[in-house]
């Protein structure tokens, strides 16, 4: 297994230094940028009238981020966890069903894609694995064409997740900036490249190693951001850690922020968005927290926080997954001071195979 490693003390450190080889293999052939159209042909004509996302752990969270980008280009779409989905149905009407999924092999997923097929919906498959379960019962597959992924917490998947649902709503879409988010999509490696050059992330994992709680904050589509931050500090760290949609903190989670407890705030752009965060920040800042601000430098964040990993200034799009990287690295670094089992947290496996 060392050899695997390729000098990396850890599989999921060499998997998020994987990302820009991924995502590159993510996007060969699909994508045409000069005339800023995306191929998907071997997915045949889907045109769906509706998007219904399924999935569990971090493929959920690229699901939540995915369906903000069919809801921006008019389709309504909504993110289910896929072991709540099975449980309460929604209607499913003309919807194409959506599994994402890096293993093809989550019993959930695979139960709510069922439930749906059942029903009579088209369904979709979104993984990493070819000949899996999944991609054998649905009616399409889309691979994300990471590679293999050993380490038990999903890092270079995630990426690849959202890179290949970025092109899936390009292709079954008519967005009017089409053009804009390729040119975006085509920085994406190079961005996470500069991030695992660059990064102070392990600064920050040294200064909040004893932390027993971290919160992470983010809006629109930095809000599975927020999720996944935190997901990836529970299971390798085993610390207590939320996160929490910018908006919502005031409506509860406030109440258990101190000067004990960092927060990151995944911030970019200067738009309404970004002042609105940057309003949540204030709030917490208000209240002696700690301020990670994972950003781009262009709202005034800065001011309000205590440290600074940096985004590239990078379409929208691609900063959620750059800022993804930066919280990658801090819950990695964190872990390793803690000396856990980083590939293998206790209690969890790489794929569940069972309800
Ligand atoms: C397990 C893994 C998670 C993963 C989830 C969904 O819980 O530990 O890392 O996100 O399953 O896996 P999938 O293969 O369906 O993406």
């Amino acid at each position: 297994e060392e050899t695997g490693k390729s000098g990396y003390d850890h599989f999921m450190l060499k998997e998020i230094h994987e990302q820009p080889r991924a995502l590159r293999q993510c996007f060969r052939g699909r994508v045409d940028e000069l005339s800023g159209t995306v191929d998907l042909a071997d997915l045949g004509d889907l045109s769906p009238r509706g998007v219904q996302l399924v999935a569990c752990g971090t493929s959920y969270h690229a699901a939540v981020y995915a369906a903000q980008l069919f809801q921006q280009a008019g389709i309504p779409a909504q993110a289910f966890l896929a072991s709540e989905y099975a449980t309460s149905p929604p209607p499913i009407g003309d919807a194409l069903v959506i599994g994402v999924t890096q293993s093809g092999e989550t019993a959930d997923t695979l139960s709510a894609l069922r439930e749906a097929r059942k029903r009579g919906a088209r369904t979709l498959a979104v993984t990493n694995t070819v000949g899996s379960t999944v991609a054998r019962e649905c009616d399409h597959a889309m691979y994300i064409r990471a590679g293999p992924e050993i380490g038990v917490a999903a890092t270079k998947t995630f990426s690849s997740q959202i890179a290949a649902l970025n092109l899936l709503a390009l292709a079954i879409t008519s967005v009017g900036d089409a053009r804009e988010v390729i040119s975006g999509l085509r920085d994406l490696p190079g961005a996470v490249q500069e991030i695992l050059d660059t990064s102070t992330a392990q600064e920050i994992a040294e200064t909040y190693r004893d932390a027993e709680s971290y919160f992470f904050i983010g809006r629109g589509l930095h809000y599975p951001v927020a999720l996944e931050g935190a997901l990836k500090m529970k299971e390798i760290t085993y610390k207590h850690a939320e996160g929490f949609a910018a908006g919502e903190l005031k409506h509860g989670p406030l109440a258990l922020v101190t000067s004990d407890t960092p927060v990151f705030a995944v911030v970019t752009g200067d738009d309404e968005m970004a002042t609105k965060t940057v309003g949540n920040v204030k709030e917490v800042e208000a209240r002696d927290a700690p301020v990670v601000a994972v950003t781009d430098g262009a709202s005034d964040v800065e001011r309000y926080a205590d440290h600074v990993l940096e985004v590239p200034d990078t379409h929208r799009r691609v900063a959620a997954v750059v800022a993804n990287v930066q919280l990658q690295l801090v819950a990695y670094h964190t872990a390793d001071m803690l000396g856990r089992s980083i590939d293998k947290p206790r209690n969890l496996a790489k794929s569940v195979t069972v309800e």
